[in-house]
């Protein structure tokens, strides 16, 4: 009962991570190429790009423990000339998103910090970079040769 609410969720959630990362994204290569002070505002939507995708994060570690094709990947070891799904929600999503969220972390807390503004977000931009590389790989896009899920998922 709760997998298929947390299963929606987690689909729902790849949009607020995706779109928080990239205003926080916005504001931080906006800050470093026109040498702007860093605010209040900058802090608060590194924060917050961060607390959502944390949160991805355990909803996906939940998902993992109860997840059929994680459970039948471990148990059977299938290999991909049966299906490629299998070992990607098992390792290459998993791997992928947990690189991508300790990169993220790192290069907020990091970033805060940094003596200058610039050197702040510079930090950010480039870390977060990173970040959403790593994430858009490992989403299961409907157009992924890897493993495909819908845009969206109805609770
Ligand atoms: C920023 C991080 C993440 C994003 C954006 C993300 C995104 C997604 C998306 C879009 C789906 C497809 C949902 C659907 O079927 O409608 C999915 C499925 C899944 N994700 Fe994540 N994910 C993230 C992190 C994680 C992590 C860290 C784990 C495991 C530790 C994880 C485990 C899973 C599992 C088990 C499934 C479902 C497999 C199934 O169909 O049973 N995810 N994820």
């Amino acid at each position: 009962m709760v997998y298929p609410i947390l299963l929606a969720a987690h689909n729902a959630l790849r949009w607020l991570v995706l779109g928080s990362l990239l205003i926080a994204l916005g504001t931080s290569y906006s800050g470093w190429f026109l040498a702007r002070p860093y605010r209040s505002l900058d802090q608060l939507l590194r924060i917050i790009a961060t607390s959502i995708a944390h949160t991805q994060l355990l909803v996906g570690f939940y998902l993992y423990t109860q997840s059929p094709i994680v459970s039948y990947y471990w148990k059977f070891s299938p290999d991909t000339s049966q299906s490629s799904e299998f070992r990607f929600f098992s390792l290459i999503h998993m791997g992928l998103m947990v690189t991508a969220v300790v990169v993220m972390t790192i290069g907020s807390s990091k970033a805060k910090r940094q003596p200058t503004a610039q050197q702040t977000f510079r930090t950010t931009a480039i870390y977060f970079t990173i970040t959403l590389l790593l994430i858009l790989i490992a989403i299961p896009w409907p157009f992924s040769p890897l493993a495909t899920r819908p845009w969206i998922r109805s609770f």
